[in-house]
């Protein structure tokens, strides 16, 4: 494991930036803990090539370098076991966009794709913005951690149901999916014969050292051309303002048909996405095991602050900088008004399918969020 010291407790003034972040609550004494994106630098390898790149002076139409490729396909290949091949990997301006190609590039209009709540909105919109229906199964909240209820599941599928969208990590229950439960959501989709497209935005932020991220796709060899992997390094190496993500699609026919509805509309990745990309993918782990480090001890903070909470209670995550609240006790629909009255911005869970819920992004200095739970106080 590679040591490097990096002051994540260092200041970093983001309020004359237009970050999305930080404008939103612009002029208000409000502590801005939603949007996913943290408030660190990215790592000194990272804004060292994006230097280089820019003192080249020439930002010409771009393709993914080769070296680019490589760094992926060494990436996946030491971190997860995972074979990729360079043809199955389709570069994207963004995740979302994924997400809406992924509907549209399986099944016909009138069809329907399936996903669990509570989950990042963009999963809740992207089957209607693609002429899809929408049919959602509520995660269990088992008290430790969220669980799937495959039974409600299997229920849930209808005979014009083509795709299961899949969060692995879960945003916002934080929840790494187990091999066992994996195989349980493939056996399901073979036997309705159901495409998988699967997040695995965040699979580089495990807090949890026994716990290793299994990419859907390794799991079972003769389900990987039913498979949609999207992929970004944005959430890890805080690189989200770039834009550079990538689909790995093993089968040749569905990566021609999503790659088809990308004609026209979705633009290629910007030159500076692809060289911090790449930086990102070859860093020597240093950094990103340092990040781990202190996301910990916020992780930390916040458990010590819930366990002494009557009011509002806290799944753990076991991956991802996002913590997801129960705040029923405040406001069974909307307590959001109660904690920015408070001075804390947090994410509403009426945008994840689940009201009285709340997502709080501890992706930023100790002090700020330490700051934020005190405010909370009367609250707690
Ligand atoms: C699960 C998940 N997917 C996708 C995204 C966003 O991806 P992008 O900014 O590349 O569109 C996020 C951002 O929070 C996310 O949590």
């Amino acid at each position: 494991m590679k040591e490097q010291t990096v002051d994540f407790d260092r200041v970093i003034d983001r309020r004359s930036t237009s970050s999305t972040k930080w404008d939103k609550y612009a002029g208000r004494d409000i502590l801005p803990l939603w949007v996913a994106d943290m408030d660190f630098a990215s790592p000194p390898s990272v804004v060292e090539a994006l230097r280089t790149r820019i003192d080249h002076g020439v930002f010409g139409y771009t393709d993914a370098p080769e070296s680019l490729i490589e760094a992926v396909l060494a990436y996946a290949r030491s971190h997860y076991g995972w074979p990729l091949e360079p043809g199955w990997l389709v570069w994207l301006p963004g995740l979302v966009p994924g997400l809406n190609l992924a509907c549209r590039a399986v099944g016909q209009p009138g069809d329907a794709v399936l996903t669990a709540t509570p989950v990042y909105p963009p999963f809740l919109r992207a089957p209607r913005s693609s002429n899809r229906s929408l049919i959602t199964v509520p995660l269990v909240d088992r008290g430790e951690d969220w669980g799937w209820d495959f039974d409600a599941v299997e229920a849930a599928v209808t005979p014009c149901t083509r795709l299961l969208l899949l969060c692995h990590p879960h945003n916002p229950v934080g929840r790494v999916w187990r091999e066992q439960e994996l195989g349980r959501l493939v056996e399901l989709a073979q036997r309705h014969d159901l495409i998988i497209c699967s997040d695995e935005i965040h699979c580089d932020l495990i807090l949890d050292p026994t716990v290793q991220h299994v990419p859907l796709a390794r799991t079972d060899p003769s389900f990987a051309g039913r498979t949609i992997t999207l992929l970004a390094p944005s959430k890890t190496w805080n690189l989200p303002g770039l834009g550079c993500s990538l689909a790995v699609i093993p089968d040749s026919a569905l990566r021609r048909r999503f790659v088809h509805e990308m004609a026209g509309l979705v633009p290629g990745v910007n030159v500076l996405g692809f060289t911090a990309a790449e930086a990102a993918y070859r860093d020597d782990g240093g950094w990103r095991n340092a990040l781990l480090d202190y996301l910990r001890g916020n992780r930390r903070v916040l458990q010590e602050w819930f366990a002494g909470s009557r009011r509002l209670k806290l799944t753990v995550p076991e991956a991802t900088y996002l913590a997801w609240i129960d705040a029923r006790a405040i406001d069974p629909v909307n307590p959001l008004p109660q904690f920015e009255a408070l001075g804390v911005g947090l994410s509403d869970g009426r945008d994840f399918g689940f009201p009285g819920y709340l997502r709080l992004n501890f992706g930023c200095r100790r002090a700020l969020l330490t700051q934020a739970l005190d405010r909370l106080m009367p609250l707690r």
